[in-house]
């Protein structure tokens, strides 16, 4: 990692009052962001769901599935004041410690292919294009297809 951290964060599980806070980093950092009822919804189906926090201040955040032995990382975000300082690498190292503690042996994710952030940090994880869901994500016009990604943990 070349980036170096401003400060080292703390890692807390989302909690129902931290979703107002989260929804407001989200549609700063997405033109389709998730909604209030997706993130409420990941927290009942009890997905794994983490704040990042500097002196209170939200850095970022994240939420995975853990199902049997495979990790399905279904949000990752830095607010983008934040961004390009490692952080997302730091998340996504908290999820993998996460993820092989539950047991699980490789994790999956959908990435936009014009998400050029996002490909970026997951090439740099050593994540693999395993395949492509056609019309996955909304978009402009239409729709657009999600890169499949996948990483031995
Ligand atoms: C994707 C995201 C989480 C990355 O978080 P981040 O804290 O900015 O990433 P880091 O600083 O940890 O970067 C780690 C590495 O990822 C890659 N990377 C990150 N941002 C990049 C960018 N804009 N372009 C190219 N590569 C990038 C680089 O390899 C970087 O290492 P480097 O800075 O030493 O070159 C953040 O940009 C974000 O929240 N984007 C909006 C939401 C989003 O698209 N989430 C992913 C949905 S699939």
């Amino acid at each position: 990692m070349s980036a170096v951290l401003r400060s080292v964060p703390n890692f807390e599980p989302m909690q129902p009052e931290d979703i107002g806070a989260v929804l407001a980093v989200e549609q700063s950092a997405y033109p389709f962001p998730w909604s209030r009822a997706n993130f409420a919804d990941s927290l009942t189906s009890g997905y794994s769901a983490w704040c990042c926090r500097i002196e209170g201040e939200l850095v970022g955040y994240a939420v995975m599935m853990l199902v049997l032995d495979e990790a399905h990382l279904l949000n990752i975000t830095v607010a983008p004041d934040w961004q390009r300082h490692g952080y997302g690498l730091l998340i996504m190292h908290h999820l993998f410690g996460l993820a092989r503690t539950h047991g699980a042996k490789r994790m999956f994710l959908e990435v936009r292919p014009s998400n050029v952030s996002g490909q970026g940090l997951y090439n740099s994880l050593g994540f693999e294009t395993i395949g492509r869901r056609r019309g996955y994500y909304p978009a402009g016009e239409g729709r657009e297809d999600a890169v499949v990604m996948a990483l031995t943990l």
